[in-house]
């Protein structure tokens, strides 16, 4: 069975709590639990969330093999070159997941450092965003 990390960054272990507006309502683990769902037995699903960079690094370099990465870098999207680094060597699929509509907030959210090392980017649906993640690799893959 194909392999897929499903990997969240700082704060979204706080998603519930969080605006709602931006992010929507769920937390986590009833995202995960859609997740799951939608999956639908398809893919081997690893869910790994932390709020430290050098945990999110190592997880990633674990990770250098699987077939896919759906990842939700949270606010080390716009600061991490070691997180870009990590996702650069890993050789499967790479769907970069934001809640809300990043490119569109915030000047500072504008800046991108994992972008152009993802193939594909699922953003501004709250949790629907991971969905179509999930849907777009059944396509492919
Ligand atoms: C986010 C957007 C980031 O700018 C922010 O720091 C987050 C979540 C999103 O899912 O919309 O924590 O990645």
């Amino acid at each position: 069975m194909k392999m897929v990390l499903i990997i969240n960054g700082p704060n979204l272990n706080m998603l519930g709590r969080r605006p709602k507006e931006h992010y929507g309502s769920l937390t986590l683990d009833e995202i995960n639990q859609k997740i799951i769902e939608e999956n639908n037995g398809h893919f081997d699903l690893e869910f790994f969330q932390s709020n430290s960079e050098g945990e999110l690094i190592t997880k990633l370099q674990q990770a250098i093999s699987y077939d896919a990465i759906i990842i939700n870098p949270a606010g080390y999207t716009h600061t991490s070159v070691g997180i870009r680094d990590a996702l650069e060597m890993c050789s499967g699929i790479k769907l970069e997941i934001h809640l809300s509509k990043v490119d569109e907030r915030e000047t500072f959210r504008r800046v991108n450092l994992v972008r152009d090392v993802c193939d594909k980017c699922f953003q501004g649906k709250h949790e629907n965003s991971y969905l179509e993640a999930i849907r777009y690799l059944k396509s492919i893959l």
